[in-house]
């Protein structure tokens, strides 16, 4: 079996930038059409449609906040109405807002849990509601699949990041919780936990001496790409992981395997 995603659809939240552009060039690639979701920045979103169409793919840009209930109910209804259906819906949208947690400001605290939290609940919800109405378009094993865009720090803790780190914990047991309620109805969600990847998120992380240090955290010994990501996200979309529910891939280089442990304690 190969993994393609012909006569799919596919809405990538966040796709403007980083991860998510990565992950909606890939689904492209592998026959999707896409949806390129962009919160302020429409250009680059735009960008990324002409470079899918280019290349002989099917995409349009459409913004919508996804912490804006009315927003992500009209992101799907567009969708399906332009391309007759939708199959597979990844949860990327998120942001950093970091401070030590004693100086953070509330609206940080809940801007960073309505963006990378709330977000993907409503994300996922409306998906449901929409897999469950449409039914199955036979264009794979399964009538849905929801990818939510996890990190490593689901399970590190991180100083400095509090409402980041919450934000991705939360999105472990409720990515969970969703693929426990909705596997009975043919329904797939499972989750991405990036590592290192170097995007605008963490530029200034990623790059001169801070980016050789963080090397220090990655067994691999390698910073990661968006590409890396997307081609998780490719395979999990896909009927070569049908059987995979409910389950997180770390692609992380091995950031989550404690390295400060391989030569202490
Ligand atoms: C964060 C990045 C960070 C990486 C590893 C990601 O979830 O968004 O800023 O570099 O985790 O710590």
């Amino acid at each position: 079996m190969e993994c393609r995603l012909d006569r799919q659809v596919a809405i990538v939240t966040g796709a403007s930038s980083g991860i998510g552009q990565g992950v909606g060039k890939a689904l492209a690639e592998a026959g999707a059409a896409v949806a390129v979701n962009y919160n302020s920045r429409r250009d680059p979103a735009e960008a990324l449609v002409r470079e899918i169409e280019q290349g002989g793919g099917r995409a349009f840009a459409i913004g919508a906040d996804v912490s804006d209930e009315a927003d992500v109910t009209r992101l799907f209804r567009e969708t399906a109405s332009r391309y007759g259906g939708i199959d597979i819906v990844v949860a990327n949208s998120g942001m950093q807002k970091d401070a030590p947690s004693a100086s953070m400001s509330l609206a940080d605290w809940k801007r960073v849990i309505d963006v990378n939290l709330t977000g993907q609940f409503l994300t996922a919800r409306e998906a449901i509601r929409h897999f469950e109405a449409q039914g199955d378009r036979g264009v794979s094993r399964s009538i849905g699949k929801i990818l939510c865009m996890s990190s490593v720090h689901e399970v590190i803790p991180w100083a400095g990041h509090v409402n980041y780190a919450a934000s991705k914990g939360g999105i472990a047991l409720m990515m969970r919780t969703l693929a426990q309620e909705v596997a009975p109805k043919r329904i797939r969600v499972n989750a991405i936990a990036p590592g290192a990847i170097r995007t605008a998120i963490n530029r200034a992380a990623t790059e001169g001496d801070a980016g050789r240090k963080l090397l220090d955290l990655i067994p691999y010994k390698r910073i990661g790409a968006a590409e890396d990501i997307a081609n998780a996200a490719v395979f999990l979309a896909s009927d070569l992981s049908d059987y995979i529910v409910g389950a997180t891939l770390f692609v992380d280089g091995g950031m989550t395997l404690y390295p400060g442990f391989a030569d202490n304690g």
